[in-house]
Order: structure tokens, then C-alpha cells, then sequence
């Protein structure tokens, strides 16, 4: 089964072909994110536009590039939430568009169930039920992944997410948008100890996290430098910031992953590319004895690839969208 997958729910425009689930055939993306650096986050109208001007030449270029012609699709797999309700709006039209002109089913997958599909794409031999943690720009939570398209939320953050916290941190650093990756390239020569920064605890709620507290201690940090004329250590603060982000990640994992006993964790969105997150999860599975799965590092971050994946299981189950299909900014992963 061929499926043309949308991805527009935040700045990344993406397209891509997969084929029974597994196989990706071709996988584009075009990324704003140079547009949006100007202003230090992502701007939703810009975004929004962007999208509607490269969204068809991309899907286009992705048939053209999977070697399939128009008539070898069988459906069209679509984000249809959460997301920039305005940027999520132009791919689930397009796609209702292309399936209505295709004659073909219509697919609405929901964009943390596609970050948590990447891994099938990397790992052949996984297969449900695992715990997940989906860390990205938008979301941070640890799901129970029953099966392919059952899963319930163990733990989520109360306030920021853990993506959001670090591009915020960059901006007020200096060192750009998105933040996450060159905040993790300033922290490779760092002292993870140099900044004695919190891990929030929410209370009543072991699985629960907060990274409000977090942001908030790393901007006093910044300010007070400012005012004082000092200069920070930022390999200092990154690495300690990174250390601090993945003390919250990891234990509550490591416990959600102990009460579940599936034996198998995975980890998801763009977060999951943090080299210190991944070490740290890395040596906390080789002492609980679960196996770890990490996505690739070109798959972590918003694809299409992930949603074609996603958008087969979802059609296996049954699932398919109206000519009526809405987008929306929020859904529960529980509800699809
Ligand atoms: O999954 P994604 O592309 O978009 C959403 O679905 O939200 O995630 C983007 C987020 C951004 O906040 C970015 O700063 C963060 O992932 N990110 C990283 C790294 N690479 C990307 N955060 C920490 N370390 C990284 N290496």
C-alpha cells in the first residue's frame, strides 16, 4: 500500500511516499526556519503562508522522487492535529484536496503518534507495546503505546515543553532559533556542573514535569549577568541546562518503563536528537536491562515519512477522514 503523507503543523512544509508502513520511498521537507530565526520563534501567519506556497510543488516533487505515478497512491495520510492551528489548516486542505482529485482515501494522523511512528522507520523490529517519550518544540510527554494506534499518556509537562524550553533559553543566550541544536553543540564543552539549576517535581504526580522553573532560573541567570556586567560560562550553562532538562526526562521514564514491564522504550520528536538525553537514557536502560530504541537523527524532528508510517496503521485500524476533516491545535494522543 502506497501512502502520500502531509506534514505542515509547524515551520517544516513536508511530503513524502511509504509504502506499506515501513518503506520510505521518498521523504521531503522544506524548512522555514531561516524565515522565522528573524524573529526569534516561529511567526504563525508566516508560517501559514509558507506553507501554502511550496505545499503542492513539494507533494509533487515527492510522487515524482518515489518513482510511483499518481495512479500507484492508494491513500493520503495528513497531520490534522496538534499544531499552529493556521500552519496544520493548509496541509489537511491540501491533502483533502489530493485525495478528493485521486479519488482515494483520506488518513487524519495525529503529529505525536507520527514523532512516535519514526521510530518503526528506523527500528524494523519494533513492534508495540513500549513507553515512549515524545519530547519536541510542542509537546513532552511519556506515553503507554499499547498498540499502533492505542495509547494513553503516563506523564506529560504541566507547563513548557521540554523543545520550547531550550529554544527560549537560546534566544535569551544569544545563540539563535531553533535553539536546541546549537544549545546541544555549546554543551559538548561544558561543565554540566558549573550552574546549579532546579528539576521541578510536581507533586502528587511522579510521571507529571514542569520546565517553567527551569527557564525561568536560566533567564534570572542571564539578566543578573547583564546588570552585573559578567559574563556567563555558556558551555557552563548549556551543559548544565541539558543535564537538568534530561535529570527530568529520564527517571520518570526509567519508572514509567518499570510499571508498564513491556521491557522496550522509545523516544520521539526533535528533542530526542539531544546527545545528552540519549547517553543518559542509553546507560539507564543498560542498567535496567530495557531495550532502547532512538529514531534516527534525521527522522526526529518533523517529516512526513513519520506520518505516512502512522497513516497505514491508522488506516489498518479502520480509520479514515471526511471531505469534512478539521484541523485542530490540541488533541489527545489517546483520542487519535
Ligand atoms: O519535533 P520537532 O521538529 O517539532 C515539533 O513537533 O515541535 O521539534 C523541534 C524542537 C525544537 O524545540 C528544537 O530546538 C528541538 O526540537 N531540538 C533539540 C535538538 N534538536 C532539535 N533540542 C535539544 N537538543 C537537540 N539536539
Amino acid at each position: 500500500m502506497n501512502i502520500l503523507a502531509i506534514e505542515s503543523s509547524c515551520d517544516e512544509t513536508a511530503a513524502a511516499v511509504v509504502q506499506d508502513g515501513r518503506t520510505v520511498r521518498s521523504n521531503l521537507i522544506a524548512s522555514q526556519a531561516d524565515m522565522h530565526a528573524t524573529y526569534g520563534g516561529v511567526v504563525p501567519e508566516i508560517a501559514s503562508r509558507k506553507h501554502v506556497e511550496v505545499i503542492a510543488g513539494l507533494a509533487q516533487r515527492a510522487v515524482e522522487e518515489s518513482g510511483l505515478t499518481l495512479q500507484e497512491l492508494d491513500a493520503v495520510a495528513v497531520t490534522y492535529a496538534p499544531g499552529l492551528i493556521g500552519a496544520v489548516l493548509v496541509g489537511v486542505n491540501f491533502a483533502k484536496s489530493a485525495a478528493y482529485a485521486l479519488k482515494k482515501p483520506l488518513i487524519p494522523v495525529h503529529h505525536v503518534r507520527g514523532h512516535i511512528a519514526a521510530n518503526y522507520l528506523t527500528h524494523p523490529d519494533l513492534e508495540p507495546p513500549f513507553v515512549c517519550l515524545c519530547v519536541s518544540g510542542g509537546n513532552t510527554m511519556i506515553v503507554d503505546v499499547q498498540d499502533y494506534t492505542h495509547m494513553t499518556i503516563l506523564g506529560a509537562t504541566r507547563d513548557d515543553a521540554a523543545g520550547e524550553c531550550f529554544d527560549k533559553v537560546a534566544r535569551v543566550l544569544g545563540i539563535g532559533y531553533p535553539g536546541g541544536g546549537p544549545m546541544d553543540a555549546l554543551a559538548q564543552g561544558g561543565d554540566d556542573k558549573r550552574y546549579d539549576l532546579p528539576r521541578a517535581h510536581v507533586h502528587d504526580a511522579p510521571l507529571d514535569m514542569s520546565f517553567s522553573g527551569l527557564k525561568t532560573a536560566v533567564l534570572n541567570l542571564a539578566h543578573n549577568a547583564q546588570q552585573k556586567g559578567e559574563a556567563l560560562d555558556l558551555p557552563g550553562l548549556a551543559a548544565s541546562f541539558a543535564a537538568a532538562v534530561s535529570d527530568t526526562l529520564v527517571p520518570r521514564t526509567m519508572e514509567a518503563a518499570r510499571q508498564m514491564g513491556y521491557g522496550k522504550i522509545a523516544v520521539a520528536g526533535g528533542v530526542a536528537a539531544n546527545s545528552r538525553l540519549r547517553a543518559d537514557l542509553e546507560r539507564a536502560c543498560r542498567a535496567s536491562g530495557d531495550k532502547l530504541y532512538l529514531p534516527a537523527l534525521a527522522l526526529c524532528g518533523d517529516n512526513a515519512a513519520m506520518i505516512g508510517c502512522q497513516g497505514y496503521y491508522e488506516y489498518q485500524a479502520g480509520k479514515r477522514g471526511g471531505l469534512d476533516l478539521n484541523a485542530y491545535a490540541t488533541r489527545d494522543i489517546s483520542k487519535g
